[in-house]
């Protein structure tokens, strides 16, 4: 992944597609992008691509979600919100299709071993609150999942993720939208009220500093920690454009005072720190580009320039990543 202003269009072909704010694909995987496409692209305020060049070929995104099935939970993320802000209400034909999109999400999840994001900042503007939903109720999934919830846990909790904002379609006053999404959520009778509440929740704090009622200790959800760490951790990638290794160093500041210890080590045990396509410098001095990750998850194997030795790092202890390779 790439910002849009380091593409090279002799060297880079696009990795994933890129879709316009109806979700039709504007350019298909497999090719380089035309200089005049590429402005279209930064005027739809895409800010990131996933490329591929000589030294990231071969590596996969398969702890990626597809793009299609992102795009579609996207879509039905939309239409829940649009149908909120209209009747401050979810019709019955519209929580099916949530339900529905619940259930994919969960499968998606417990499918893979590891859980890569598509960043949110990667798709057209009107679209990011949308995607910010859906990357939520992904990274709550593998936090519930580290903590062992079972499958009716996972989906309340998913529901919740995913629909935490929905507040803000049904009023602009920002500092009231979990009031909002749990008043809406709560009269939604096939929805669990644990759902409503991750919604009232999310911006709470184990210590008394949160908002809205700056609740404490045990009154704080699991279920709304759950949601509040996937919520700081996507906002800090996306909005404030830290990288996964500052993200996740951010999330580990807040156990104990925040978020409880147990619920911080679920999310360490299920999120990557340096995610399959990130250039790093190591300490013996060589730059290179996590190539994948698979015994260890903070240990992953790295492909060094220019020798394209693949070096694994869980079976290397004394060599360290020392720093994000700047491109
Ligand atoms: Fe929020």
């Amino acid at each position: 992944m790439i910002e849009i202003d380091e593409y090279n269009p002799s060297t880079m072909q696009l990795a994933k597609p890129i879709y316009d704010s109806h979700k039709r694909i504007l350019l298909a995987a497999g090719r380089s992008i035309h200089p005049e496409y590429l402005k279209r692209i930064k005027k739809l305020n895409v800010r990131y691509l996933f490329i591929e060049d000589a030294e990231s070929a071969g590596i996969t995104l398969d702890e990626m979600l597809d793009m299609p099935t992102w795009m579609d939970t996207i879509d039905i993320t939309q239409e829940v919100f649009n149908e909120a802000g209209k009747i401050k209400n979810i019709t019955q034909p519209t929580l099916r299709k949530v339900q529905k999109t619940i259930d994919r999400l969960v499968t998606e999840v417990q499918k893979r071993p590891l859980l890569v994001l598509i960043p949110s900042t990667s798709i057209a503007e009107e679209l990011k609150p949308f995607a910010h939903g859906v990357n939520v109720a992904l990274l709550s999934l593998q936090i519930g999942r580290k903590m062992g919830y079972n499958m009716l846990q996972l989906k309340t909790l998913a529901t919740g993720a995913l629909l935490h904002d929905i507040g803000k379609a049904i009023n602009k006053d920002v500092e009231k939208h979990p009031v909002h999404g749990f008043e809406l959520l709560r009269n939604v009778s096939e929805l669990s009220i644990l759902a409503a509440h991750v919604a009232f929740q999310h911006h709470e704090s184990l210590n008394g500093t949160g908002f809205p009622r700056s609740i404490e200790g045990k009154q704080f959800h699991e279920m709304a920690q759950i949601c509040g760490v996937a919520n700081l951790y996507e906002n800090s990638i996306s909005k404030d454009m830290l990288s996964p290794h500052e993200a996740m160093e951010l999330i580990m500041t807040k156990s104990d005072n925040t978020y409880s210890h147990p619920v911080i080590q679920a999310f360490y045990n299920g999120v990557p720190t340096y995610p399959p396509g990130t250039k790093v410098v190591l300490n013996t001095g060589s730059e290179g580009i996590v190539y994948k990750i698979d015994k260890n998850l903070h240990r992953p194997t790295v492909r060094v320039f220019p020798t394209h030795e693949e070096i694994a790092l869980a079976e290397k202890p004394t060599i360290i990543i020392e720093k994000i390779a700047s491109s």
